[in-house]
């Protein structure tokens, strides 16, 4: 029975999303980063397409630099992109398509009557 529970447990733990993009909001929901809101919005105004958008936040986490950033130039002399904490690829990869997920700009279109 106990077998049971410890699988049942490790299996929720393994299969949960939750877990990825909850490394972000440490700093992006709190005000220590720029919210998922913006960054999103100057990653959509240089990129334009969601697929691009998603390989270049990609590109920025896995090495960060100033040159990869997407970030304005106010924004880029107050919080340094050189410095942006590096994850592993899995983390990178779910974190950032449910970051583009949640901030999708046709979804909110859509939500308007
Ligand atoms: C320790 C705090 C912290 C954590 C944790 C963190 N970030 Fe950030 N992030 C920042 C700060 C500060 C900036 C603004 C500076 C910059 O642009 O790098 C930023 C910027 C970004 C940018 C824009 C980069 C650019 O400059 O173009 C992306 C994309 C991003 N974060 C994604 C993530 C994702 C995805 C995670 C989780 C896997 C994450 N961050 C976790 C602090 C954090």
């Amino acid at each position: 029975m106990e077998k049971i529970v410890l699988l049942i447990f490790s299996a929720v733990l393994l299969f949960s999303d939750e877990s990825a993009v909850s490394k972000c909001n440490e700093c992006h929901a709190n005000f220590l980063a720029p919210p998922y809101k913006k960054v999103y919005k100057h990653y959509l105004l240089k990129y334009s397409s969601k697929a691009r958008v998603q390989k270049a936040m990609i590109d920025f986490l896995k090495a960060p630099s100033e040159e990869k950033s997407a970030m304005s130039k106010g924004l880029k002399k107050r919080f340094n992109p050189d410095e942006h904490l590096v994850f592993d690829t899995t983390t990178i990869d779910k974190a950032v398509r449910d970051i583009i997920e949640q901030e999708d700009i046709i979804k909110r279109f859509k939500k308007i009557p």
